[in-house]
């Protein structure tokens, strides 16, 4: 146990030794608010990995990587234990963000787990919707791009069955979303 030592005398004029077991920094930095975002697409390999790359990328430039907790998971179970998509890696790499999730599918205790549940588009906002049951589950579910200012739809389209220009498209429209929504969460 580390503490610090604090020496006195009792009543009955016995001296004795008591460890104080807080620090005096504990007293003085409270750590900050964790507030946890989970970003979530289909397969988790396209979008929703590309959204927790660029969210954490501008974060950590921020320097506020001790307030966030981010993650990213599908609400299918096709592509568990996958890296993302290469494609996805490859446009994120040309921006200067890693991508190092690994596929999972959103479970229960997300729910109570993440602050906010960013979804990609409208089915995987539905979805959700309908997974959340009750119970300790105060997340927040919401769509990506109604961080966007002035978007051109609400959706971020499936780039999966596309081309290299779907995911260059995609990556900027999750950007300009990630800077809206770190810009909106700062603020709280
Ligand atoms: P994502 O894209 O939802 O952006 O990860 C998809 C990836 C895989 C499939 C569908 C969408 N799939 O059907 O396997």
């Amino acid at each position: 146990m580390s503490g610090k030592l604090a020496a006195s005398t009792g009543a009955d004029g016995l001296r004795s030794i008591n460890i104080l077991t807080q620090s005096p920094m504990a007293a003085t930095s409270p750590a900050p608010a964790l507030t946890s975002v989970l970003f979530v697409c289909l397969g988790n390999i396209c979008r929703s990995p590309l959204a927790e790359g660029v969210f954490r990328h501008l974060v950590e430039e921020a320097g506020l990587s001790d307030q966030f907790e981010i993650d990213s998971a599908g609400t299918g179970s096709w592509h568990v234990g996958e890296r993302p998509d290469a494609r996805s890696i490859l446009v994120a790499e040309q921006h200067g963000v890693g991508l190092d999730s690994r596929g999972r599918q959103v479970r229960s205790a997300d729910f109570a787990d993440f602050d906010y549940i960013i979804a990609m588009d409208r089915d995987n906002l539905h979805t959700l919707e309908r997974m959340r049951d009750g119970e300790g589950s105060h997340a927040l579910i919401q769509l990506l791009r109604s961080y966007e200012d002035k978007p051109d739809s609400d959706e971020v389209p499936d780039p999966y069955y596309g081309g290299a220009s779907g995911f260059e498209n995609v990556y900027k429209m999750v950007r300009r979303s990630c800077k809206g929504l770190l810009h909106r969460l700062r603020a709280e």
